[in-house]
């Protein structure tokens, strides 16, 4: 490929990521037994940083054994922190990349082998959290970076997207009636409190976070009001800028619930045309947000043309990072043959094979390139 700021380094907090190339969090949900990093975790992120991509996003890590999403979903604690290390140290044998954990409490989104809670709604047999539940809830995230940064990661995301505790209590529908609901304020105040927690404690750790600016649900995140369906981007911008001044270094825009509106997070062949929301959505918190680095989204639906895509959003300004998920399973090495030799990349054919892996519980692969 012609030279390309995407092959360009960036400085997120005091951290150099050696290109803009950001493989997002995908979970693989083949952790060992209790959440532990397995074998297959670590040679999954070992292959990334050999990959040469500038940032690598761990999948969804649970900050309790009980806020799971996959049955086979990495844990984070005291006794899984060994495997954790060494996954950190097996990916910086083979390359530069920033390893940044994504810290991640199910809530409504978790599976019913684990603890499905929710932050608020109508009575339909799912537990409400208490604020107590909330702010212990908040300790355990801030615990967990902690071990993030014992492990020897360069950073956290607070996974506040997706559908995900965290994205629940941002939504304009969360009307509770004590500190973490109603307000903008109160509705960001767990993810804040959190981030300014690590920022003060332990300023050398990159943190930011994932939000969804568009959900596609009534009163969900990127609309007016509780009743409101329509995309209305203000609130969900007010709320990232109360997330960055809190001190998050970086904000990576994704959108929508996979469980409820999967073609918005990752869209498909026929939907692919999601993909320029995606693009509009990191361009309105970059120019929102001057200051934070942004990571973009959905780009493996550029397809042949993503590279294309994501060195034209960058050199405008539109984003920071360019982020591929579902290529990353297609080819771990993307970034390095998009260098050295582009007609050997194995392209994402957005067949949809790896979500429905993920969808029934399975190890997650690439089924259309890795046979079982
Ligand atoms: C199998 C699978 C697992 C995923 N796991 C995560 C995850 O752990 N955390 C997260 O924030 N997003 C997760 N996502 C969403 C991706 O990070 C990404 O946003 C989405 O695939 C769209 O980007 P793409 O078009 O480049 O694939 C997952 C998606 C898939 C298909």
């Amino acid at each position: 490929m012609a030279p390309s700021i995407l092959f360009e380094p960036f400085a997120v907090k005091s951290k150099r990521a050696p290109n803009r190339l950001w493989a997002q969090s995908m979970e693989i949900n083949s952790a060992g037994p209790g959440g532990g990093v397995s074998p297959r975790v670590i040679d999954r992120y070992a292959a990334l940083a050999r990959g040469g991509w500038g940032v690598v996003s761990v999948e969804a890590i649970s900050v309790t054994p009980d806020s799971l999403a996959r049955t086979r979903g990495l844990v984070i604690n005291r006794e899984n922190l060994d495997g954790f290390k060494r996954l950190v140290e097996a990916s910086r044998a083979q390359g530069a990349s920033l390893m940044i954990f994504q810290l991640s409490h199910a809530g409504r989104q978790a599976g019913a082998f684990s603890r499905r809670v929710k932050a608020w709604g109508a009575d339909d047999g799912i537990p409400v959290l208490s604020t107590g539940d909330l702010r212990r809830i908040e300790d355990e995230f801030i615990e967990s970076a902690r071990l993030a940064f014992e492990a020897g990661a360069d950073g956290v995301d607070i996974k506040a997207c997706h559908g995900y505790l965290l994205g629940e209590l941002l939504r304009p529908s969360n009307v509770r009636d004590d500190e973490y609901g109603g307000s903008p304020e109160n509705r960001a105040r767990l993810v804040t409190n959190v981030i300014a927690a690590i920022s003060r404690e332990l300023p050398a750790l990159v943190t930011g976070s994932r939000i969804s600016l568009y959900e596609g649900i009534r009163g969900g995140c990127g609309t007016a009001g509780a009743d409101d369906v329509v995309e209305d981007l203000d609130d969900i911008l007010a709320l990232a800028g109360l997330i960055a001044r809190a001190g998050a270094s970086f904000i990576n825009v994704s959108a929508g619930i996979p469980a409820l509106t999967p073609h918005i997070t990752r869209p498909v062949k026929a939907d692919s045309f999601f993909q320029f929301y995606h693009y509009r959505y990191a361009k309105l918190v970059k120019r929102a947000l001057p200051g934070c680095a942004v990571a973009g989204s959905a780009y493996s639906a550029g397809e042949e043309r993503s590279l294309e895509w994501a060195d034209e959003n960058l050199r405008r300004g539109y984003a920071d990072f360019a982020g591929f998920g579902r290529q990353t399973l297609a080819d771990p090495m993307f970034p390095v043959k998009a260098q050295d030799g582009p007609g050997s990349i194995r392209r994402c054919t957005l067949c949809g094979g790896c979500s429905r892996l993920l969808k029934d519980q399975m190890e997650v692969r690439c089924s259309f390139y890795e046979k079982e």
